[in-house]
């Protein structure tokens, strides 16, 4: 099948432009945290493509935004997108490489005249990272209806504020509704499995469950040197117990993985036993039972070994994304439209957790991975090299001209 004509040159620097979007130290990487400035910044760039492309474009209640070009049948929407929110200090590939993509492949149709059979759109997802609100993947929980949406809507940031007065205060709360009825992410893969087997696209089969909580640890500030060791009611020295434990107990379950990204100890100050520490707990697993597993393990832990060093214990469970097989079909449309462009392909389970893990409880999914360099993500010096960003630009054309010409 003849494939589209994509405009490198403008992929290239749009991914340039859009990556320049929230840098305030060169030596950094980006921040865009959902709907501060620098998101927004990031919104109304995408918002400019979307009009500059003729799309409708559509924003629903959750803040996510819509770009769509009318197929012969408008009832069917086959979608690509994923995510302009980052992490801290964030690469310029995680999410924005998606976005960019669907772009290209939405501008190359359009200047091709081709009238799809079905809708074809593109779509940013509202606080796919949840570093200011909890969970992660909000927007595309939401359109999944995974879980409540008063739940989703009435998420608060550290300072108390919530995502619904963000979403109003910028101008993002839509009413606009729009659900996929097949879905297609392009993103980097994150880690070093594809760049270690030397394959140039990942068809990815599922992704590993994901369960965050945040903990704090109430013991007793006292002073430093005064104060014996034995009878100290020291949360940090729990928290330590707790991270060893958690390495040893993650070692027995097959391809979990667990962080702690957060800490925060109270006074913090030199001479002072903290009173306090809070922290974060990011647990996650491929296998379902495994994950199951996985959580009830950690909880213990947390209990134990606040209980070891006389410290109050109390955690909240802040996300929690199944670990998801996509439908073969889907995987299989991947495959052969990746063999369309080159042998270099593999499959493999996405260690990141995506927006797809919830589209695909709304409709067929799946993912194109391209290599991360080093596996890194999440971090400044992601990088991936423009041959395989273009790979993957190529064949998620490919995938959304099958998906939206095929009769199914
Ligand atoms: O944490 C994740 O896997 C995703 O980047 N939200
Ligand atoms: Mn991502
Ligand atoms: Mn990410």
């Amino acid at each position: 099948m003849e494939n589209l004509n994509i405009d490198t040159a403008r992929f290239l620097s749009d991914i340039q432009e859009l990556g320049r979007i929230g840098v305030t130290d060169v030596r950094k990487g980006r921040t865009r945290l959902a709907l501060t400035s620098a998101d927004i910044e990031g919104r109304r760039w995408f918002i400019s493509r979307l009009v500059e492309l003729g799309l409708n474009v559509m924003i629903d209640k959750f803040g996510n935004i819509a770009g769509v070009l009318e197929g012969k049948d408008n009832n069917q929407l086959i979608a690509s997108g994923s995510h302009l929110d980052t992490v801290v200090d964030a690469g310029h590939l995680d999410g924005a490489y998606g976005i960019v993509g669907a772009l290209a492949v939405l501008r190359a149709i359009k200047v091709s005249g081709i009238i799809p059979e079905k809708s074809i759109g593109v779509i940013n997802f509202t606080n796919e990272e949840g570093i200011r609100f909890k969970p992660d993947m909000m927007g595309s929980i939401g359109i999944a209806g995974y879980i409540d949406e008063m739940q989703v809507l009435s998420a608060l940031d550290s300072e108390g504020i919530s995502i619904t007065e963000e979403l109003y205060r910028n101008g993002f709360a839509g009413h606009d509704v729009f659900k996929p009825t097949r879905y297609v992410e392009l993103h980097i893969e994150q880690g070093p499995v594809l760049e270690s087997a030397k394959k140039q696209i990942g068809i990815v089969k599922g992704i590993q469950g994901l369960a965050w909580w945040e903990v704090t640890y109430t013991g007793q500030a006292c002073h430093a040197g005064a104060f014996p060791m034995d009878i100290r009611r020291d949360p940090f020295a729990a928290l330590a117990d707790f991270s060893v434990m958690l390495r040893e107990n993650v070692s027995k379950i097959s391809a979990a993985v667990c962080t702690i990204g957060v800490v925060e100890v109270y006074p913090k100050v030199i001479n002072v036993v903290p009173g306090c520490v809070k922290f974060s707990v990011d647990a996650r697993c491929p296998d379902p039972d495994d994950f199951s597993k996985l959580k009830k393990s950690v909880k213990t832990l947390l209990r134990k070994t606040a209980a070891q060093h006389n410290v109050k214990c109390s955690f909240k469970f802040v996300a929690n994304a199944p670990a998801i097989m996509f439908q073969e079909d889907m995987t299989r449309v991947v495959e052969m439209c990746a063999l369309e462009e080159t042998e270099s392909v593999m499959r493999l389970i996405s260690g990141a957790g995506h927006d797809a893990q919830f589209m695909h409880f709304i409709c067929p999914s799946c993912m194109i991975f391209v290599p991360s360099e080093k596996g890194l993500s999440h971090c400044p010096q992601e990088y991936t090299s423009e041959d395989d960003l273009l790979m993957g630009v190529r064949i998620l054309g490919r995938v959304m001209m099958l998906l939206s010409g095929k009769d199914n």
